[in-house]
């Protein structure tokens, strides 16, 4: 009988280049001391211009697969949060699969911004439960960069560049496992987060490049308040259904969007903000890419460690926003 998923292994990547909130402040009228004030961000990372998404999601899946000890031809199939793809058409997780030399399983992209990687996760493991799949990567890779107006000192604080990827196989008897999901979408707020040009509804012309209508707008405080409250919920739905209350989590990987949000959240669930990884200093928001990084990191640093109980939860444009507890 198939118990479900674990996280076999993890890896990520961020592209060497640091910008920082001094050299922000240089482009944009904005100071080191608003952004850190507001958000938690020091600095972020960019892409070099010959990168694109599927080279920062090949450099995290190979470590994931290391670190799993599974070869890529052993795979059943890649799902990929991203919001950023190659190309518009096809799916980012193709270029992926070629990269990573295999060919024939499927792999396919999920959008739904910030939330991307936890709903592929859930994908994968529910693919995995019913036996469909033995072996799934699953990715969240983001190059925001290319989609940022550097004019906008609204939104070109927030963003950076990376990507993270975790092997799921079936679990074991005493191994760690998926233990619940929980994905959500609300479309009330669909214009508060968007890149309004590009798409059917208002496809790219000459004036909506001037305008920079094919990056990314944010009405900031909208997505803040409803941020708090659906990350909380989703999280202790998450936990409901696994039968878990907050003490029974080790670590707590939110979606690194601002620390004051990630505070909220900690003060809401009743877990002390000790217990949660925070790398967003280092990274800004990384969208789908940010929670697969920072549990790379804590498992990689030895905070994460094999047994321990992780609930991960994520929140972006849609409004879509998801949760997840994971055995180790
Ligand atoms: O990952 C997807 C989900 N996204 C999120 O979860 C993001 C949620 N939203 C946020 O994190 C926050 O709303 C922001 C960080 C985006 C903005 O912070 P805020 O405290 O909500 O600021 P605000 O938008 O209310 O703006 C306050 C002031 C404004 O000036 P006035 O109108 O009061 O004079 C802004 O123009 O701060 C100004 N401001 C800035 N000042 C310096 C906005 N951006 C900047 C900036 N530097 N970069």
């Amino acid at each position: 009988m198939v118990l479900g998923s674990r996280i076999a292994g993890t890896g990520s990547y961020a592209p060497a280049k640091v910008l920082t909130n001094a050299e922000l402040e240089r482009l944009v009228d904005t100071s080191d001391a608003w952004i850190s004030e507001r958000t938690g961000i020091k600095e972020r990372r960019i892409a070099a211009p010959e990168e694109c998404t599927s080279d920062l999601a090949l450099r995290a899946s190979r470590a994931a697969l290391e670190a799993a000890s599974l070869d890529a031809r052993e795979l059943d199939m890649i799902v990929m949060g991203t919001i950023t793809p190659d190309r518009q058409l096809p799916a980012c997780a193709a270029y992926l699969q070629q990269k990573l030399g295999v060919s024939g399983i499927p792999a396919f992209d999920i959008s739904a911004a910030c939330a991307g990687f936890v709903y592929a996760m859930s994908i994968g493991d529910q693919f995995i439960r019913t036996g469909a799949a033995r072996n799934v990567l699953v990715v969240g890779a983001e190059l925001l960069s290319r989609v940022t107006n550097w004019m906008d000192r609204n939104t070109c604080v927030l963003f950076g560049d990376g990507a993270g990827a975790v092997v799921l196989t079936p679990a074991t008897e005493g191994s760690g496992r998926v233990l619940s999901s929980k994905l959500h979408t609300d479309a009330t707020l669909t214009e508060s987060l968007c890149i309004p040009a590009g798409g059917s509804r208002e496809p790219l012309t000459h004036a909506g490049l001037d305008e920079r209508r094919n990056t990314v707008q944010m009405v900031g405080n909208d997505i803040f308040r409803i941020a708090v409250k659906n990350l909380s919920s989703a999280s202790r739905s998450a936990l409901d259904a696994a039968g878990l209350t907050p003490e029974d989590v080790d670590w707590l990987v939110p979606h690194q969007a601002n620390l004051r949000i990630i505070a909220q959240v900690s003060t809401r669930l009743g877990i002390p903000l000790e217990r949660f990884v925070v790398n967003i200093d280092r990274y800004g928001n990384t969208s789908s890419a940010s929670i697969p990084i920072a549990l790379d990191e804590a498992v990689r640093d030895g905070r994460v460690k094999s047994g321990q109980t992780v609930l991960m939860c994520a929140l972006g444009a849609g409004i879509s926003w998801a949760s997840a507890l994971v055995r180790l």
